[in-house]
């Protein structure tokens, strides 16, 4: 069991005054997710290589790349070259995801696969043993501010049991929609990471949005709060 992290959206911060926003939630979390987008995978832009290279510039955290891209084999790499610490891409867009994931570990990054609602986690079992995260989207990957997706819950679980039953070590991130009444039901399945953009940014204060996360995704962990793995 991995310990509870809440990883901060920039997607929902203010992208003028970046810098400061990532400040502003750093006391209280080790590593902030960056939302890449292209157009063409999702029908959203976002940002690319000059802004996370001035984010790699501007905070020690680690910087999480979330690619909804149609070709994170290009970028993937151009963003690890930049100093983020993991990339997670969405697999059914690469002819062999398993050579990218090697790739990528060879150029020093934690890599994580990110499945959509209606993508299975079976679809990935080749992969799973390779993976530092598994991504379990919560929501249909394009915007901030969804609504979570109850019926993805079950893909949680079902990425905890296949951890438990083959000896992996993933870590389970979930993303989209997470806040106090909905972090719950993705820690009682056995999520470790939670995404969380509207419920963090959106606070007056970001610390203290992320530390109820915590308490609360802790009061649903099973077995209780996990502490390091061991
Ligand atoms: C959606 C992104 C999410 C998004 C989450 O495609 O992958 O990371 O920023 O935003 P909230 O927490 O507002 O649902
Ligand atoms: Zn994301």
């Amino acid at each position: 069991m991995y310990e509870f992290r809440v990883a901060p959206s920039i997607l929902a911060a203010d992208f003028a005054r970046l810098g400061a926003e990532v400040d502003d939630v750093a006391p209280a979390v080790p590593v902030v997710h960056v939302d890449v987008m292209d157009g063409h995978y999702v029908p959203n832009i976002t940002l690319g290589p000059p802004v996370v290279a001035s984010l790699r510039g501007a905070t020690d955290r680690q910087l999480d790349c979330h690619l909804m891209v149609t070709d994170p084999g290009t970028y993937a790499p151009i963003l690890l070259g930049l100093g983020v610490d993991s990339v997670t891409f969405h697999p059914e867009v690469e002819d062999e995801p398993l050579a990218l994931v090697h790739r990528l570990h060879e150029l020093g990054g934690e890599v994580g696969v990110a499945l959509k609602p209606a993508f299975p986690l079976e679809m990935i079992e080749e992969l799973l043993p390779h993976l530092d995260m598994v991504l379990v989207m919560t929501v249909e990957p394009g915007f901030g501010g969804q609504a979570f997706m109850p019926e993805t819950v079950p893909k949680i679980a079902a990425a905890a049991r296949w951890r438990q039953a083959n000896d992996a070590d993933y870590r389970i991130q979930v993303d989209g929609g997470i806040a106090l009444d909905t972090i719950e039901a993705a820690a009682a399945a056995g999520a470790d990471t939670f995404v969380a953009g509207s419920s963090v940014f959106g606070a007056d204060d970001r610390v203290a949005a992320v530390r109820a996360l915590l308490a609360r995704a802790r009061m649903a962990a099973p077995g209780g709060a996990p502490g390091e793995r061991s």
